[in-house]
């Protein structure tokens, strides 16, 4: 918990979390991550997308090895445990491994992922998809608000883009990754439990839309001649509102809205929004976004604006593996706690990881459900039953795959 304290002071913000892709904020973070993978017998490196890789041995090195990780980049003032907690919690449980001189038949890798939320970049899980081997070099032109290139923010991170396929997988390499991460959500909380096993991790979209208009004076542009882009905004954000309330599961976020040029009295030219549409069952979601392109597209002819719609991201929902998510109740059952099994809302690195490697995951109690905001709040003892059922996990996957 002190370890979790200890990295929210790393950020580019003062008073607040925000520590994105490539940050120096993100730099620190991760040397400090290095030195406790140090004091818990591993070796640290840094991959060349810039996520931090600590490497446990266990008798056999060249054994596939079992991946544990989450991810240290963050949201803007954000909470201190996602992501965070995950690393850290792996990275305590093979601390007690060591510690007890205990041998596995296979070794551990923990990851450290630079890019889970996307903040920068508007593109999630660049680091875990560099694990995976499915990156997509396309991206390396995208720009951040300021106008450098993924692959300047690369190499200004100490990485290397040209390198990147160096940094996935070898096939056979490793046989599982186990995320441990907060749940953000409330349930845990409703039913008393401190942990949970998710089942599935549901899918999303994640869209860019502008509405383009025509900025103007505002105090003389009559109300029947304008083309203010930002009524067509507003109208759009409740049409997503309604929708995602009268759909079961559905869930609509618009999060950023700019507006240009921005002063008070210029009617508005150009509205930028981001769009975030998620669902359990994808072909629910993509009908969603399909009819709220239709919708923006409709708000936009009627009101004689332009409109530009961009699919910036695109993840179907994932399921946990079965054998490996049993292996986990096993587990939390072994340290006398009931076994809960619940969906997950939010994505998780775990998703990209499926691609490769069966993935299970454990979910941590949170107060309130809270998160993506700074009171986000996890107990100590909740923390503590994670590491031991993680512990506990790395003897039930020893006994299914001896040496
Ligand atoms: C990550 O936190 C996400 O679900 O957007
Ligand atoms: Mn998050
Ligand atoms: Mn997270």
């Amino acid at each position: 918990m002190a370890r979790c304290d200890e990295l929210a002071a790393c950020s580019e913000e003062t008073d607040r979390i925000t520590r994105p892709y490539g940050s120096a904020a993100l730099v620190a973070a991760m040397e400090q991550v290095a030195r406790w993978m140090e004091l818990a017998g591993m070796a640290p490196r840094r991959d060349a997308i810039g996520n931090l890789r600590g490497r446990y041995g266990g008798s056999d090195p060249n054994a596939p090895a079992l991946l544990l990780g989450s991810h240290l980049d963050s949201v803007r003032d954000a909470g201190r445990y996602d992501g965070p907690l995950g690393v850290l919690v792996a990275t305590a449980t093979v601390e007690r491994l060591h510690r007890a001189r205990r041998r596995l038949p296979f070794p551990i890798e923990i990851a450290a992922f630079a890019d889970e939320e996307g903040l920068r970049f508007q593109t999630a899980y660049l680091g875990s998809k560099a694990v995976a081997g499915t990156f997509d070099h396309a991206l390396l032109d995208r720009c951040d608000a300021s106008g450098i290139s993924l692959r300047q923010a690369i190499l200004a991170f100490g990485g290397d883009a040209d390198a990147i396929p160096g940094a996935a997988l070898r096939p056979g390499e490793a046989f599982a990754y186990v995320e441990t991460h907060i749940e953000q959500g409330p349930h845990l909380e409703s039913v008393g439990l401190p942990l949970g096993v998710v089942t599935a991790i549901a899918g999303q979209t994640r869209v860019v839309l502008a509405f383009r208009g025509e900025a103007g004076h505002a105090g003389t542009v009559d109300m029947t001649l304008r083309r203010d882009p930002l009524p067509a905004a507003a109208e759009f954000i409740l049409a997503g509102e309604r929708m995602a309330r009268e759909t079961p599961g559905l869930v609509a976020t618009v999060g950023q809205v700019d507006v240009a040029p921005g002063a008070s009295n210029v009617i508005p030219g150009l509205v930028t929004l981001s769009l975030d549409v998620r669902h359990p069952d994808d072909a629910v979601r993509r009908e969603a976004v399909c009819a709220l392109e239709h919708d923006a597209r409709e708000i936009a002819s009627r009101r004689r604006l332009g409109v530009e719609w961009r699919v910036v991201q695109e993840q179907c929902a994932v399921p946990c593996d079965p054998s490996l998510s049993s292996s986990l109740e096993r587990a939390i059952a072994a340290a006398g706690l009931p076994v809960e099994r619940l969906a997950s809302g939010a994505g998780h690195d775990a998703v990209v990881m499926s691609a490769v490697v069966p993935v299970a995951m454990l979910f941590v109690r949170c107060k309130g459900g809270v998160s993506h905001n700074p009171a986000e709040s996890v107990q100590a003892p909740d923390a503590a039953a994670a590491i031991d059922a993680l512990d506990r996990l790395l003897d039930e996957l020893a006994t299914e795959r001896p040496t």
